[in-house]
């Protein structure tokens, strides 16, 4: 399972990096305002920063367009910035015609704001390199989020689709290992949910006695 960083924030970005397991980014307009991006110049400039430091990974920018053509547009100067970007378009009509004609000509997009299986088979068949099902908002409205993981997994395997299924909306490290589990192909997750999978108190247990007994040796 690959490992993206779900930011806009460059500090937190370069922190995963350096961690040497960072395979990719997503960001999306929420993550970008809240770094204080602001106007055209400012956002191309931002998603160039992001890509210079994932290097070969893939990097996640989505349109604010809602109509085909827009869209098209929109998705086009972003996809131009980087051989990395990966246009992030959200499922909708309009949404689905673009993923279709981006895929037709050879620029990768990542579905966003999927809920459901099938959504995530609409998105599969425009032929989207990604589909991100929100699985914390899932569960934040009493549903299972990582089962919809789970089933959109089981129809990917039997109709043969080749899109990714990228786990969003993730609140904590159980999810990522529950990701895992049912067969996310990528997890993207705030830093600490990432480091959340370092802690184990017997681990700490463990190194503080090893370390006391390291004094004697
Ligand atoms: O990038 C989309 C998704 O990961 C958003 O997560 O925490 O706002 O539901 P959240």
């Amino acid at each position: 399972m690959k490992f993206f960083i779900d930011t806009a924030n460059l500090a937190q970005i370069r922190e995963a990096h350096d961690l040497g397991i960072l395979d990719g980014v997503t960001t999306n307009p929420s993550l970008m305002a809240k770094e204080g991006i602001k106007g055209e110049a400012a956002i191309m400039q931002h998603y160039k920063d992001i890509c210079e430091i994932v290097g070969s990974g893939d990097v996640s920018a989505e349109v604010f367009s809602t109509d085909f053509k827009s869209i098209i547009e929109e998705g086009q100067k972003l996809a131009a910035i980087d051989s990395n970007i990966v246009v992030k378009v959200p499922m909708i009509k309009d949404g689905i015609k673009a993923i279709k004609w981006f895929t037709d000509n050879s620029i990768r997009t990542n579905c966003t704001l999927v809920f459901s299986a099938g959504q995530a088979i609409l998105a599969a068949k425009a032929g989207a390199k990604y589909v991100s099902p929100f699985i914390g908002r899932i569960d934040d409205s009493n549903w299972d989020g990582v089962e919809l993981i789970a089933q959109i997994a089981q129809i990917y395997s039997v109709q043969g689709f080749k899109t990714e299924i990228l786990a969003a909306s993730i609140r904590s490290a159980l999810h990522i290992v529950k990701c895992a589990e049912v067969g996310a192909d990528v997890c993207t997750c705030p830093l600490d949910s990432i480091l959340g999978l370092l802690k184990h108190p017997l681990t700490d247990i463990g190194l503080a006695k090893f370390l006391e007994d390291a004094k004697k040796m």
